[in-house]
């Protein structure tokens, strides 16, 4: 099974964003790596937590910053644990199946390498940019 990485293009800039991607990307591979259908539905649970924890973590920076694509940004999130959760449905149909593997592949590994790439990254900047204007502005009074 082809394994998931955390590679440099991945990087936000923030060390406890990229900490918990990094993580997400571990328990991923953990899942991948499940041989029986026990260990894999575990395994999917401690992901779904997770993933739950780390979207309120992000959104609340990004409340914090009064970021614009707020509400766009969690609508991605909510259909993404929408789409785990009929995951979590053909786990407990099939166990865990090549085609099961497979679809974690598809929706969780490429969804998550796309959504850092794209709306993370995007508010990445945001807040660089924010925080670079707060500074200037400091620095007239
Ligand atoms: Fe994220
Ligand atoms: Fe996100």
């Amino acid at each position: 099974m082809i394994r998931a990485a955390f590679t440099p293009s991945l990087i936000t800039g923030d060390p406890f964003v990229d900490g918990q991607h990094r993580h997400l990307i571990s328990k991923i591979n953990a899942l991948l790596d499940a041989k029986d259908a026990d260990t894999a539905l575990k395994t999917l649970d401690f992901l779904i937590a997770y993933t739950g924890y780390h979207f309120a973590m992000e959104e609340q920076i990004m409340e914090e910053n009064q970021y614009p694509q707020l509400a766009a940004h969690k609508e991605v999130h909510a259909q993404l644990v929408e789409d785990v959760k009929k995951l979590r449905d053909l786990l407990q149909a099939e166990g865990p199946t090549e085609n099961f593997m497979n679809q974690i592949n598809n929706k969780v590994t490429d969804w998550l390498y796309n959504h850092i790439k794209g709306d993370d990254q995007a508010f990445a900047e945001y807040k660089n940019i924010r925080q670079g204007a707060q500074c200037g502005m400091d620095n007239m009074l």
